[in-house]
């Protein structure tokens, strides 16, 4: 199924950022340039899949699953700005600052968040309520008191030193909160109970965890070719990880253990959740 979410996806994402002849092609031109294939897609496939265990059609999640990619491809861009993580590589390319300046960066973020309700609030063939629900919960998680939180607990902790529990608590949101929006919308989508809601919330809060310490392992044992972004970026900052804080073996250690909570979190779906767990291990040893 994966593989046929990803085609979905990527020619929905083309439709969406095709440019047109306008005094702004150059704005829709830096969305579709940091946008472009290059991502993993993990959200929006989570999204898509998460809709189809909870009993939906996944092609209805469609335009929930590329809001999402545009959400957090907008968290990228910014994310790499001088005043941020001052990162010039993404995606294996320059990042959208470096290409098209960061005026235009930062503009082509705030466009790619807004759209992104837009396209969101575009599906069709569901329930408005469901949809409604759906896009109170991606704003939830994509903003203060979701990944934008964790962004700005994330630069407060550059200059002292963050304990464990504060770490954790930031990666649920930095990284876990547009998870649990891929996670619970495809449920909410479908129009599954509480108990399935919140199963898929533990599945997401678990992989955010298993997913953020594996990046800071990246950032410190792969390469910027193998990993499109550049490496040793934290500990240029100084940033305080779980790597960090725990070395390296335990970091992985834990991804392993996290990720096993994750895929136990499914055992409350009844449909066929083989491609998920799959899925959530092939993280585990994800070299990008
Ligand atoms: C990068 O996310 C930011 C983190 C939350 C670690 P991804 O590793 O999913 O980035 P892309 O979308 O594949 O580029
Ligand atoms: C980013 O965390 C999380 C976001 C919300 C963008 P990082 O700063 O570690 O992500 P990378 O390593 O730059 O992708
Ligand atoms: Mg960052
Ligand atoms: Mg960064
Ligand atoms: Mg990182």
């Amino acid at each position: 199924m994966f593989e046929i979410y990803e085609k979905l996806i990527e020619a929905r994402l083309n439709e969406i950022l095709s440019n047109k002849e306008c005094e702004y092609s150059h704005l829709i031109e830096a969305m579709a340039y940091s946008a472009e294939a290059g991502g993993k897609r993990i959200r929006p496939k989570l999204l898509m899949e998460f809709m189809r265990v909870a009993g939906g059609q996944p092609e209805n999640a469609l335009n929930f699953a590329c809001a999402l990619e545009m959400i957090h491809t907008y968290s990228l861009i910014h994310d790499d700005l001088p005043c941020m993580d001052d990162d010039d590589m993404r995606r294996g390319r320059p990042s959208c600052h470096i290409k098209f300046g960061e005026a235009t960066a930062l503009l082509a973020g705030d466009a790619l968040l807004t759209d992104a309700f837009k396209i969101a609030l575009s599906t069709e063939n569901v329930p408005f309520e469901r949809v409604c629900k759906a896009a109170k919960v991606l704003s939830e998680c994509a903003g203060s008191d979701g990944m934008i939180g964790g962004q700005i607990i994330d630069l407060k902790y550059e200059e002292q030193k963050a304990p464990l529990t504060v770490v954790l608590d930031l990666y649920r949101l930095k990284t876990g909160a547009l998870l649990k929006a891929a996670a619970t919308i495809g449920c909410i989508l479908a129009g599954a109970n509480d108990e399935i809601i919140n199963a898929s919330c533990v599945f997401a809060e678990k992989i955010g965890l298993a997913f953020q310490i594996r990046d800071d392992i990246l950032d410190i044992i792969s390469t910027a070719e193998e990993l499109g972004k550049p490496i040793g970026s934290d500990a240029e900052s100084e940033k305080s990880t779980y790597v960090s804080l725990v070395g390296l073996d335990k970091a992985q250690e834990d991804v392993v253990s996290f990720t096993n909570e994750a895929i136990n979190a499914l055992e409350a779906f009844s449909a066929d959740t083989t491609e998920l767990k799959a899925f959530a291990l092939k993280l585990i040893e994800r070299r990008n």
